[in-house]
């Protein structure tokens, strides 16, 4: 198959690492991951979460990457050129229109949660010059739920700045983006964990988020665990077979995959030493998480720190946003792209899409509020269930199943050059047998759960 992607390619390793640590790393790792690990165990949350990185989530990330490279297309396009290929179903397609749907039911509801981010930095940076800001900061995000006009408007915003990245393709666009957003968040992550050192109380937050309870790990919190894997790494969903499918050949696949897990993984750590120590020096005691840590408690935190801070953490988590959702936007894209349309219009037609469909999310916290869907809270939290908890697990488990048991072992051992046997040995194993069991196992509580529910 071709050296090359009709869509462009990542210019060196580098650039790949910062495009796929930049899906990887998001509003999962900055909101989600503090409180999850500090609700459920602390250290031993942590500790059950890197043995799902380890042995499910990364083998399935090597696997994306691998058959990405093969094919060099679209996922649709790369699972029908790789199963010819190797003799194998072109059934196996689906997997990328399962992917496909995936991303555009994730993006919808990212962008709206994302939207709440970019209200909250344009509060802080008016407040920086002379208004009135998030005085009650509990009021303030109540008011922008329930407002629809002000909900839809930042939606849109962060969706055209999605648009505009993947509308100018892969060199121009996404590469071009993530080494500039990238370093940029980084160093703000760092700005305001120096700040958080300053506190003095980064001890404390360590013991309040790291402190091992292993009583709390229950079969339920391991599943969330690898739930939080899953989506925290981008798998599931073939945004990093797309990634992989613009991955030079002479990059090592295992030791770029081990990269962006470990870097996925220590911004969430550090994002959590960031957030707590600053919760204890303005709010007392550590509070628990959800929506509220990020836009209550935090907010609370920042009048009293200045309207900085605050304007530094909610550009910090826009930023980590955006570089998730142009790798939500681009499969879709490419794919259109290899149907004859023309990039721009892709795009924008795939942003269109996924905005609209957003509407029902964003609504869902006012004027619709009396829809539950599945017995959820909100039209949000049940495109939440159906696209995290149900369709990324399905992909990643085909994508296990295909990888470890369909495609031909010779042309999939060459995609993992550089990689000793024993490695490979390992990887193949973990891909047959461990990844699909334990991503069964968390299919089967969550379906169970949903239907409970209903
Ligand atoms: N990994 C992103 C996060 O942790 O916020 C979310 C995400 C991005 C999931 C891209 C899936 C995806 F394809």
């Amino acid at each position: 198959m071709d050296n090359r992607s009709i869509h462009g390619m990542w210019s060196s390793r580098l650039a790949f690492i910062l495009a796929a640590t930049g899906s990887a790393v998001g509003l999962g790792n900055i909101w989600r991951f503090p409180y999850m690990a500090s609700d459920n165990g602390g250290g031993a949350f942590v500790l059950v979460y890197l043995g799902c990185v380890a042995l499910v989530a990364l083998p399935i990330l090597f696997a994306e990457l691998a058959i990405g490279r093969r094919g060099r297309r679209s996922p649709i396009n790369t699972l029908l050129d790789v199963s010819r290929e190797d003799g194998t179903s072109r059934r196996w397609s689906g997997l990328g229109w399962l992917g496909i749907l995936a991303g555009v039911l994730i993006l919808s509801f990212y962008s709206v949660v994302a939207g709440w981010t970019l209200h909250y930095a344009w509060l802080y940076l008016m407040q920086l010059f002379g208004g009135t800001g998030i005085t009650d900061p509990g009021a303030t995000f109540g008011e922008l739920l329930s407002n629809p006009r002000e909900l839809i408007f930042w939606h849109a915003v962060f969706m055209a700045m999605t648009v505009m990245v993947v509308a100018l393709g892969v060199e121009k666009g996404l590469e071009r983006s993530v080494k500039l957003l990238m370093p940029a968040l980084l160093l703000m992550l760092l700005a305001l964990l120096g700040y958080s050192v300053s506190t003095g109380h980064v001890g404390e937050a360590a013991t309040f988020l790291f402190k091992p309870d292993f009583g709390k790990i229950t079969p339920g919190v391991v599943l969330s665990a690898m739930g939080q894997a899953f989506f925290s790494l981008s798998l599931g969903m073939c945004a990093m077979m797309t990634y992989g499918a613009y991955l030079p050949r002479d990059v090592s696949i295992p030791r770029v995959g081990v990269a962006v897990a470990l870097a996925d993984t220590g911004i969430a750590l550090l994002a959590g030493l960031a957030i707590f120590p600053i919760v204890i020096e303005f709010l007392g005691t550590p509070t628990g998480g959800g929506a509220g840590l990020i836009f209550t408690s935090l907010p609370s935190a920042f009048n009293k720190m200045g309207a900085v801070f605050g304007l530094l953490f909610f550009v910090l988590l826009s930023v980590a946003a955006w570089t998730s959702s142009i790798s939500l936007l681009e499969p879709a894209s490419a794919y259109l792209v290899e149907r004859g349309w023309n990039r721009k219009r892709a795009a924008l037609a795939m942003a269109l899409l996924c905005w609209g469909l957003g509407l029902f999310s964003a609504l869902g916290f006012n004027v619709l509020s009396g829809i539950r869907p599945l017995g959820q809270d909100s039209i949000l939290d049940a495109t939440n269930l159906i696209a995290n908890d149900i369709l990324l697990p399905v992909g990643g488990l085909l994508i296990a199943i295909y990888a470890g048991w369909r495609l031909n072992r010779q042309r999939l051992r060459e995609q993992m050059h550089g990689a000793p046997g024993w490695v490979y040995t390992i990887w193949i194993w973990l891909l047959r047998v461990v990844a699909p069991l334990a991503v069964t196992a968390v299919l089967v509580v969550k379906l169970y759960d949903a239907i409970q529910r209903i």
